[in-house]
């Protein structure tokens, strides 16, 4: 199986979140990369060395893979949609169309996504995902990295809200203006073309 790889971001200065901040989340996400690749050579390491003697071992690697493959991808999403600076949607974007007509109006997405986001308790992630099953949005919350993603549904935006991601600048308290900043800061070119990709 193929080991997987870091992939490198290019972040400008961003209001309100720190280059620290995203130099120590950097960080955190070269652990996920790690520790997958570490479970896939201890399933290798302990099938070969006794498959029943270690299927206790092997049993809670399996479960714990999600964990880590989730927070690599998660991350991906995230810091790639920070890339390029802060970008508007255009007004005759796909993504901004195919929203209207199922929300009512880009607003009212965006004022139910970020309230989720400020309210949900518990270290997570706040997502909208593309269900091309039924070809409609979908906003949920995902836990930890892995417990609610939707099968079958691709994400197309993905806000970090372990509080990792923004303690550092923020405070606890300040969920909710790290929120804002996120937007703030989006290349929404970036989540028309998430958009695009989920679409097919
Ligand atoms: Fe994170």
């Amino acid at each position: 199986m193929k080991k997987f790889e870091e992939q490198k971001f290019n972040i400008q200065t961003l209001k309100g979140i720190s280059a620290k901040n995203i130099e120590e989340h950097l960080k955190l996400y070269s652990g996920y990369v790690k520790n997958a690749n570490s479970i896939l050579d201890m399933l290798v390491k302990y099938n070969t060395e006794d498959m029943t003697g270690n299927s206790y071992v092997i049993g809670e690697l399996h479960r714990r893979f999600s964990f880590e493959y989730n927070g690599i991808r998660n991350h991906e999403m995230f810091f790639s949609s920070l890339e390029g600076g802060a970008k508007p949607l255009s007004s005759g974007s796909a993504f901004k169309k195919a929203m209207e007509a199922e929300a009512g109006s880009f607003d009212n997405f965006l004022a139910a996504f970020k309230n989720m986001a400020v309210t949900t308790r518990g270290i997570g992630w706040a997502v909208l995902w593309y269900d091309q099953k039924e070809k409609q949005f979908i906003v949920s919350w995902v836990d930890e990295q892995h417990l609610g993603q939707l099968n079958g549904a691709t994400p197309i935006l993905m806000l970090d809200m372990w509080e990792h991601s923004y303690v550092a600048d923020y405070k606890p308290s300040g969920k909710k203006q790290y929120v804002e900043d996120f937007f703030a800061n989006l290349n929404w070119q970036v989540i028309e073309e998430n958009f695009k990709r989920a679409r097919v």
